[in-house]
Parts: structure tokens; C-alpha cells; sequence
């Protein structure tokens, strides 16, 4: 049985103070069920070390959104290694989330780079994968996912990526506060992990945690977490308000399946 992992995205939001209240908050609405369930924050990059210090003793991790895609130190304006946010004590971090995608036209070269740079430093990568609205109604979902996936683990080996984690993100959820019904998110990540069991074998499949994210909520956390392959939630906007992510990490620690 899988463990649960739900892995807030706070994307660009943030203050010194706010995130004081929020840790505080989290930390003591968390404290029953954090040993039943994995839990992520991920703030932006610059409140990494102030978030990790609050949550340190916790038993909730700290995250980053992105990695650069070079390996070693040198003059990359703007970026901050693998090697440094392993400094940092971040344990996992997001690759290929669709708005890197989108906004700096991240390639899946790049998030290929980026996702070794940070198993070679022993970060566990979130690899976020995921269709557009138009990519759905041409029929194209499992294609654009499989193509997403392939490129990124391309020349790793089953070793080498037992440390990664899938997020199937529809880029038409995010933010839109349209989820991915439960059967819909179900048959994409029935699908990953049918694909994964055929280039990678059965063990490594039923092993590797995926996680479903787009409009995630209280609301709807547990019909979607209660699907045999939906293994916990990456969450934007919920992750933001305490009693929600609350919430929902309950969903995830609670619900039958949680190995
Ligand atoms: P929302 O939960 O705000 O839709 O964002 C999802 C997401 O992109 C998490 O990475």
C-alpha cells in the first residue's frame, strides 16, 4: 500500500508574518493525523529557509517549486541549484508544473534536467504532468501524458527514479475551480501508471505515489482520494487557508486505501 501525500503549492504567495500564522495554525490542526499522511509545503523560493525553520520537529516537509535546470554553480543569475536547496534541508520538489511550462516555456528537455539534477542530489521530484482543454477535446490526453513522462525519465533507470513522484495536473483544473471529476482523474492516473508498468515494470508502478492536482478542496478531497490510484493531492489555492488544507489532508490520511 501506497502512503498518502498531499503537497501544498503556494505558489507566489507570501509574507514574512502571514506565513508565521499559517505554520502556526497548520502545525496545530495537523498534529493528529501528520503521522498517517506525507506533508509538503512549498513556499516561494525566498521564504524556503523561514517555512523549513518553522516546520522543523514537525514532521511536515518543506518544498521547493522549481530547480534550475544547470547542475553546477556558476553564473546563472536567478537560480538556485539542486545542490543548494539540498543545502537548504528541502526534501522534495516540484518539476514541470504547467505554469513553468507556460511562463518561462519549459521544455520537457529542461524538466528533464531539472528532474535528474534533483535525484542526483537526493530530492524526491514532483513531476508535474497534464493536458490543456483543447489536447482533451482532440483526444490526445494519454498521449500528451505519456510523452510528458517519457521525456522527462528519459536514460534514468527504475533505480534512479525510485525516488520520483507523478502529479497529474489538467491544465484546464488549475485555478479554474473546475476539478477533474474522480472517474476522470482516476482513468489518467490508471493510465500512468499502466504505461509506467509497461516501460518499467509492475513493482515500480504500483510503488510510485501520483498525485492528482487542479481545484483540489475539502469539498471534493475525499471522492477524489478514494480512487485506487489517486494516491494524495498537490493543492494551489486550498494550501493557502489553513482549515482547507486541513482539510483535505485529512481526506488523504483518513481515507480507506491509505497504506
Ligand atoms: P489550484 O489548486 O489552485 O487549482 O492549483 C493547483 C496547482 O497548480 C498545484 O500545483
Amino acid at each position: 500500500m501506497r502512503k498518502a501525500l498531499v503537497a501544498g503549492n503556494w505558489k507566489m504567495h507570501g509574507r514574512i508574518n502571514q506565513n508565521i500564522n499559517l505554520i502556526g495554525d497548520l502545525v496545530e490542526q495537523l498534529s493528529p493525523i501528520k503521522e498517517s499522511v506525507s506533508i509538503l509545503v512549498c513556499p516561494p523560493l525566498v521564504y524556503i529557509n523561514q517555512v523549513g525553520g518553522l516546520l522543523s520537529g514537525t514532521g511536515i516537509n518543506v518544498g521547493a517549486q522549481d530547480v534550475s535546470r544547470f547542475e553546477k554553480d556558476g553564473a546563472h543569475t536567478g537560480d538556485c541549484s539542486a545542490e543548494m536547496l539540498a543545502d537548504m534541508g528541502v526534501s522534495y520538489a516540484l518539476v514541470g508544473h504547467s505554469e513553468r511550462r507556460s511562463e518561462y516555456q519549459e521544455t520537457d528537455a529542461v524538466v528533464a534536467l531539472k528532474l535528474k539534477n534533483l535525484l542526483q542530489v537526493g530530492i524526491k521530484p514532483i513531476l508535474c504532468v497534464g493536458e490543456s482543454l483543447e489536447q482533451r477535446d482532440a483526444g490526445l490526453v494519454e498521449k500528451v501524458i505519456a510523452d510528458q513522462i517519457l521525456a522527462a525519465f528519459s536514460g534514468l533507470s527504475v533505480k534512479e527514479l525510485s525516488n520520483v513522484v507523478l502529479a497529474y495536473e489538467p491544465i484546464w483544473a488549475i485555478g479554474t475551480g473546475k476539478t477533474a471529476s474522480p472517474e476522470q482523474a482516476q482513468a489518467v492516473h490508471a493510465f500512468i501508471r499502466q504505461m509506467l508498468a509497461s516501460g518499467y515494470g509492475s513493482e515500480f508502478s504500483e510503488q510510485v505515489t501520483i498525485l492528482y492536482g487542479g481545484s483540489v478542496k475539502a469539498a471534493n478531497a475525499d471522492q477524489l482520494f478514494s480512487q485506487p490510484d489517486i494516491d494524495g493531492g498537490l493543492i494551489g489555492g486550498a494550501a493557502l487557508v489553513s482549515e482547507e488544507f486541513t482539510a483535505i489532508c485529512r481526506a488523504a490520511a483518513t481515507s480507506p486505501k491509505n497504506g
